[in-house]
């Protein structure tokens, strides 16, 4: 696949791909031709059997600073709906490999909620978030005020939506918005090692493991618990659970296969 947008390394290391947003003079604002991009490089890692984990970064001074404004300011409502520029979202929310964002620099608006369709997050301590449509009249529309919500509470995120000011990495961490903050050097360093990590597991049970989390945030406790069962008691169909609790009892690195 070609990529004007995007760098991606499929393998930089065994089992984990790399996305680079590349965008890099308009602090990569995702217009809509980097998100078509991205949602078929995404679709196209997810379903590449060597690939157990996926790495998701911009570059020093910007993750990505939100959709792209100069592409989206003399649209009217009927172009905006006949565009569906949100529906690329759709198949990114539906990735079923772990996704891990590495974050320097600005994350805001459509940046941001890219930020929380990844499942884990390193922020650099120059990173900032935040939802600043409100000071473009407009709101967040990739699922911003909902997934948003979710992670941080109402009265957060009334703050970042009303506002549309920034919060520091240290700032996000206390909220709960990232994983770790790291020094600006290490960032997608720090990012590939949680990438390892996620690798050495069984692919279906990261797989089922991030299916089950997600339910949690969109459906009823009920309905979660449910799911997390049955994704639990599924996995003793496949080689991986008997491996991975043989390799415990044995006292020995698995070694899973994803079967
Ligand atoms: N869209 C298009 N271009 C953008 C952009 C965006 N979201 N953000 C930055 N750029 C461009 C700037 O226009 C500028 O281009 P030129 O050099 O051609 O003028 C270049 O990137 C560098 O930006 P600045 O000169 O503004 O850099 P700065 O360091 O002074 O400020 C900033 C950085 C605070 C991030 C500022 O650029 C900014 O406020 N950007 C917009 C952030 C924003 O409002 N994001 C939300 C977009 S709407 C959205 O995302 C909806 C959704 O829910 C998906």
């Amino acid at each position: 696949m070609n990529h004007t947008y995007l760098i991606v390394e499929p393998s930089i290391e065994p089992h984990i791909a790399l996305i680079r947003l590349n965008r890099p003079k308009e602090l990569n604002a995702l217009n809509l031709e980097l998100m078509a991009e991205l949602r078929d490089t995404l679709k196209q890692l997810d379903q590449d059997d060597e690939v157990r984990a996926i790495v998701i970064t911009g570059d020093e001074r910007a993750f990505a600073a939100g959709a792209d404004i100069r592409q989206m300011s003399g649209k009217s409502a009927v172009d905006m709906l006949l565009i569906d520029q949100f529906s690329t979202w759709d198949t990114i929310k539906k990735i079923k490999k772990p996704l891990i964002a590495a974050v320097s620099g600005f994350a805001l608006g459509g940046g941001n909620e890219l930020v929380m369709h990844c499942d884990l997050v390193v922020a650099s301590e120059t990173a900032q978030f935040g939802q600043p449509e409100i000071k473009l009249g407009v709101i967040p529309g990739a699922g911003g005020t909902q997934r948003l919500t979710r992670q941080v509470g109402k009265v957060r995120a009334m703050e970042l939506v009303l506002t549309g000011e920034f919060i520091s990495a240290p700032q996000a961490l206390a909220w709960g918005l990232v994983n770790k903050v790291v020094p600006v050097e290490l960032y997608l360093e720090e990012a590939l090692n949680v990438a390892r990590k996620l690798a050495s597991q069984s692919p279906l049970a990261i797989r089922l493991a991030k299916e089950a989390v997600l339910k949690a945030q969109d459906a009823h406790l009920a309905e979660g618990l449910e799911f997390e069962r049955k994704n639990f008691y599924l996995l003793f169909a496949g080689q991986d659970q008997k491996e991975g609790m043989q390799a415990f009892i044995d006292k020995r690195k698995p070694n899973f296969t994803g079967r």
